[in-house]
């Protein structure tokens, strides 16, 4: 079972091998640790140093949160390891009025099962800028 932490602690980029699976031009792991540091909130899931799973959040730490970013690397996923996150970094906003995500359809029932529900929304992408470098 992996443990859950919200901190960066003896995180260090090469503890972050292996995320953003399928991006074209995917941040490298020191990126990865500059978003985690600029995040209201994060939660990690590690394997002893390695970090298999994470979830961020941004906040006006007033009304609203926004959850950009959640994912497990794939030899741990189905696991529950997502769901955990997810579940922790909402028990981290309950005091917020507003904590939304933009997902594809196939995984609504996945934030259905944590108590959100289906909205539309809106998106801009820039793809040159993906990679945060
Ligand atoms: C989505 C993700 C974080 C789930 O993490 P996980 O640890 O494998 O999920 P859990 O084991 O906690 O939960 C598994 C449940 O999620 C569902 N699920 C996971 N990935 C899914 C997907 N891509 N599409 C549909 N359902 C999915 C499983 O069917 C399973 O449902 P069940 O409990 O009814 O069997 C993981 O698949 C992942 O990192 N995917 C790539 C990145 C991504 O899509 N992130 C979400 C962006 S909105």
């Amino acid at each position: 079972m992996p443990s859950y932490v919200d901190s960066l602690e003896n995180v260090r980029p090469e503890h972050l091998a292996g995320f953003f699976v399928g991006w074209p031009d995917p941040p490298s792991p020191q990126t990865h640790l500059q978003l985690l540091r600029g995040s209201s909130a994060f939660v990690l899931a590690l394997d002893g140093e390695q970090v298999v799973g994470f979830v961020t959040a941004v906040s006006d730490g007033v009304l609203c949160a926004y959850l950009p970013l959640l994912e497990v690397l794939p030899s741990h996923q189905g696991q529950g390891i997502g769901q955990e996150l997810v579940r922790r970094i909402l028990a981290r906003l309950r005091a917020l009025y507003m904590v939304d995500l933009m997902c594809d359809p196939p995984l609504q029932p996945f934030y259905e099962k944590l108590g959100m529900r289906r909205a539309s929304g809106m998106i801009l992408r820039d793809y040159a800028r993906q990679s945060g470098a």
